[in-house]
């Protein structure tokens, strides 16, 4: 009689401690304060690369062009200011603010064909389609 007790009762504090390893020690965030996974395909970081990168990136001079935007960080970005900074992108590239009219009268050639523009807008609009949509 004993052991038919006993056994039954040891496997549920068995079981009961193995719970209590396996529980997660730290409680997930909130999905939008998750860190992102932003992937820039090799065509569009090429374009950005020519036209944006210089102002926008960790060692630029400008401490406002970097407050703005700094395409080193974009991956630390929480999933909510990213797609943020992705919706300025687009909004600035569709409104020919960026680059800067005054730095594109020296330097014509880091300026954006429609084509680019185009690119640009696009990639960052399912960027941040795909951010809002992934769990
Ligand atoms: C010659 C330097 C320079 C280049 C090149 C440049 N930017 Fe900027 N950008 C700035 C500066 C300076 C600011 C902040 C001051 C301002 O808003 O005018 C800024 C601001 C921004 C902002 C924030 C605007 C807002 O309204 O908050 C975005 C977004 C941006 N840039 C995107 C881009 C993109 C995309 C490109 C490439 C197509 C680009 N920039 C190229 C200098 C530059």
């Amino acid at each position: 009689m004993r052991k038919k007790i006993i056994l039954p009762v040891f496997l549920s504090a068995l079981a009961l401690t193995m719970m209590g390893f396996m529980k997660p020690t730290h409680t997930e965030k909130p999905d939008k304060m998750k860190k992102n996974n932003l992937v820039i395909p090799a065509k569009v970081q090429q374009v950005i690369d020519q036209s944006c990168y210089g102002c926008h990136h960790s060692g630029a001079k400008s401490e406002k062009a970097l407050k703005a935007l700094n395409f080193d960080k974009l991956t630390k970005l929480t999933k909510f200011k990213l797609v943020g900074k992705l919706q300025d992108m687009a909004d600035v590239i569709s409104d020919g603010d960026m680059p800067p009219k005054k730095f594109l009268a020296k330097h014509p050639e880091k300026g954006l064909s429609e084509q680019q523009k185009t690119l640009l807008i696009n990639w960052a609009g399912k960027a941040a389609e795909e951010i809002i949509e992934k769990k």
